[in-house]
């Protein structure tokens, strides 16, 4: 297992929070894979388990590199980050002045090194491009990625990942994930000769895709085996019938269980799961109770709501400690499909930014006098969001939303470090001398005139 580190640091492998269930065959042969091919990519449906079997296979390799390495690019949106995101993560510091790819390939050039590119699909051109990239030039480097398709590059290898196997052997692996958390769920609950069936009609239901089994047993704390079962056959019925075109089946899956997982939430809790799509990455629950409290929900109802959405595992914590929490991608993805409805949805981003530009100015403010080295740390857990408020404040009209960027009283420093390739998109580009102003400002202190 890997080991278990609080405070993770950029780049680092994290720990495994819930056990890991099956793909024995699946981890050798990607190991096998990694030592044969300077690219492998690990390719599959939403859910289906690409990070976790990669994460496995990452720490069981380790031995054979100087370091391993984890860039998480499913947070990122802007594909000009891409470059200075690997470079944070093989722990180069934002104050380097050269390009990010240049940094990156002096860092890695001859050293035996395991770059993990975890979710390159949203920015598959570019993962690809800098793939090719590294293979050519830096020699040391293997490369492995998780996707929904493969990179296309040449040399590249493939390892598709289908569904658990329902009941390909006793117990079946996807029966034995859903014994898991059903069990943590529901302390006592085993899987008998008695519900066996039931359980595997579940499993099968739900296509085997890990993601989908977790949703549905966490549902047994409030409904019997049988209920569940049933429900689930209801809720695919539905779906069968409003789908038009033909769907792959693990797709459905999928969708069907985040759909119907949905649906049995309280509507403070949609509205919350909704609202917590403006996380881009993970976040802690002090910010998110701000967040999405507001609109029609009170703080109280926003507490509850979320402690519900930990509850029916919609919310995974995602460090050791139990103080950070984030929503997968296909969750997010649902959730923020629903804010886009949802006439909050503009108030919801304001009061995100306005969070996260405030904790850049705390941190900037407090810089002199406080323990700098964890601070630091602490802030750079938040770049995703802080990239994201600042993008979002950048996309009211220009020059309004560069107006507003300044006036959030960000230092740019914090501008600097979180936002070099946004700067790049002419639409919401401030100018050389804004930019400057704000340097300036910040320099002086004088950034909290805007406080
Ligand atoms: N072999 C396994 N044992 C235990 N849990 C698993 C396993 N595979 C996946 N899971 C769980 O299922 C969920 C989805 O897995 P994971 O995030 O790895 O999927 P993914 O294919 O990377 O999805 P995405 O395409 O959204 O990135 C996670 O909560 C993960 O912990
Ligand atoms: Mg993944």
């Amino acid at each position: 297992m890997v080991r278990v580190q609080e405070n993770r640091r950029a780049g680092q492998l994290p720990s495994e929070i819930t056990g890991f269930v099956g793909r024995k065959a699946e981890l050798s042969q990607l190991l096998k894979l990694i030592g044969g091919s300077r690219l492998v990519t690990v390719t599959g449906t939403g859910g289906v388990g690409k990070t976790r079997l990669a994460l496995r296979a990452a720490a069981a390799a380790s031995g054979r590199y100087e370091g391993v390495f984890l860039a998480e690019l499913s947070d990122l949106r802007d594909p000009g980050l891409l470059e200075r995101t690997v470079a944070t993560a093989l722990g180069l510091h934002e104050r380097d002045t050269r390009s990010g790819l240049d940094a990156v390939l002096e860092r890695v050039r001859n050293r035996p090194v395991l770059l993990v590119l975890d979710t390159c699909e949203h920015l598959i051109d570019e993962c690809a491009e800098f793939a090719a990239t590294v293979l050519a030039r830096a020699a040391g480097v293997t490369l492995l990625a998780t996707s929904r398709q493969p990179l296309d590059v040449p040399g590249e290898a493939v390892l598709p990942l289908a569904p658990l196997p329902v009941v390909a052997d006793t117990p079946g692996d996807a029966v034995e994930l859903f014994a898991q958390r059903a069990a943590a769920a529901v302390p006592g609950f085993t899987v008998t000769d008695g519900n066996r069936d039931d359980v595997a009609r579940v499993c099968r239901r739900l296509g085997g895709v890990p993601l989908a089994i977790e949703l549905a047993a966490v549902r047994l704390r409030a409904l019997p085996l049988r209920d569940l079962s049933a429900r689930l056959d209801r809720q695919f019925r539905v779906l069968d019938a409003a789908r038009r075109g033909p769907a792959p089946d693990r797709l459905q899956s999928l969708h069907g269980a985040i759909s119907w997982s949905y649906n049995l939430c309280s509507p403070a809790e949609q509205a919350v799961w909704a609202r917590l799509s403006v996380f881009p990455g993970d976040f802690s629950i002090r910010a998110a109770e701000a967040i999405v409290a507001g609109d029609g929900i009170t703080r109280d109802e926003a507490t509850t709501a979320i402690i519900g959405l930990v509850d029916k595992s919609v919310v995974p914590r995602s460090d050791a400690g139990g103080t950070r929490y984030r929503l997968l991608d296909t969750i997010r993805d649902f959730g923020a499909a629903r804010l886009a409805e949802s006439p909050a949805a503009s108030a919801v981003r304001d009061r995100h930014a306005a969070w996260y530009f405030q904790a850049a100015r705390d941190f900037y403010r407090n810089l002199p006098s406080g323990d700098q080295l964890e601070d630091l740390a602490r802030l750079r857990m938040e770049h995703p969001s802080i990239r994201a408020a600042l993008a979002h404040t950048l996309s009211r009209v220009p020059p309004a939303g560069a107006r507003a960027a300044a006036a959030s009283g960000v230092p740019a420093q914090a501008r600097w470090e979180t936002d070099t390739g946004m700067s790049q998109d002419p639409e919401t580009r401030l100018s050389p001398e804004e930019e400057d102003r704000l340097r300036r400002e910040a320099a002086s202190g004088a950034a909290d005139q805007y406080a």
